[in-house]
């Protein structure tokens, strides 16, 4: 039996840490692709030899050449200029549009058979970029950005309860910004409602701290952004298709009609599986959602025109 090929595209913080992360997970042989001759072959070359210390097996491999990424089952592309201090997300699109086009059409070309996970940023406009560009059915391109947003929205009510983090049940849905909802009524601790937990206010701060969480670490590094859970959020997507697991994971999906919304990347739950987004789960959102989500769907149509495609 053939193992599974992970080819991540970019080879800076989010894409060697999501490298790290599906090394160590056993997912797959990894091949770590940048324009940059050396640092992709040297970081893989290092965290190859993690292997015998962590007892993973697959091989991990950098390259510069697309030729080596034939036939993955799954590419990663993490490829594009980070945020820094000051910086929106949206300022960084006209930069990486260009950068995530020429990557999707060879991703396109070499694994045609692939599941494209993207997580550049503007990531719902790059993801969308990158499905325009490489021709793939929506079901094969998904963005990154629910699972990481979710997650720190489940950090912080962790916190603020003093409780594991992994019992707490919350999701983030809508665009990758400002404008990103996460959803209150649905959070839960082991089954718990949050609002039943937390006061009105603590919420509030929590959900707006879930907002700008990008940003807070933005502040921090001052030279870069965040990339410890952005590569795991990657290859958390990534174990999901690989394994058919069926996870029912926020991502960024093609909506054609679900939640009353059409024709572009939207964070939605969905399944993944061996064939990518194998379905949106579609639910009852109140007015209040809907409205939060009809500016989400505002603000990532904008960016969609901005990519000239
Ligand atoms: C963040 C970047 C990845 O939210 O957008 O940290």
């Amino acid at each position: 039996m053939r193992r599974n090929k992970i080819t991540i595209i970019g080879a800076g913080n989010v894409g060697a840490t999501a490298a790290h992360w599906a090394a160590a997970r056993g997912l797959g042989d990894v091949l770590l692709l940048d324009v940059v001759e050396g640092v992709p072959q040297g970081k893989a070359l290092d965290l190859s030899q993690a292997g015998p210390v962590d007892g993973f097996n697959n091989r991990v491999v950098g390259s510069n050449d697309f030729a080596d990424s034939a036939d993955s089952d799954v590419v990663i592309i993490t490829a594009g200029l980070a945020r820094k201090p000051g910086m929106s997300r949206d300022d960084l699109l006209a930069k990486n549009v260009a950068i995530v086009k020429s990557c999707a059409e060879q991703a396109a070309k070499y694994s045609p058979n692939s599941i494209m996970i993207v997580v550049t940023n503007p990531i719902d406009a790059m993801v969308y970029t990158a499905f325009k560009v490489s021709g793939f059915p929506k079901q094969r391109v998904i963005g990154m950005a629910g699972v990481l947003d979710s997650a720190r929205y489940r950090t912080f009510l962790a916190q603020a309860l003093n409780v594991a983090p992994r019992d707490v049940s919350a999701m983030v849905m809508g665009i990758h910004g400002d404008n990103m909802l996460p959803l209150v009524r649905l959070a839960n601790v082991s089954g718990v409602p949050v609002t039943d937990l937390l006061s009105a206010e603590e919420l509030a701060a929590i959900v707006k701290r879930t907002q700008h969480g990008g940003a807070e670490i933005v502040n921090h590094l001052k030279t870069g952004s965040a990339f410890y859970t952005p590569g795991l959020a990657a290859v958390e997507m990534a174990e999901a298709v690989l394994t058919d697991s069926k996870r029912v994971l926020p991502c960024a999906a093609y909506v054609e009609g679900e939640f009353g919304f059409s024709g572009c990347f939207l964070g939605v739950p969905v399944v993944l599986g061996n064939n990518g987004v194998e379905r949106i789960i579609e639910f009852k959102l109140t007015a209040e959602e809907k409205a939060a989500m009809a500016e989400s769907e505002t603000a990532v149509h904008k960016q969609m025109a901005a990519t000239g495609l």
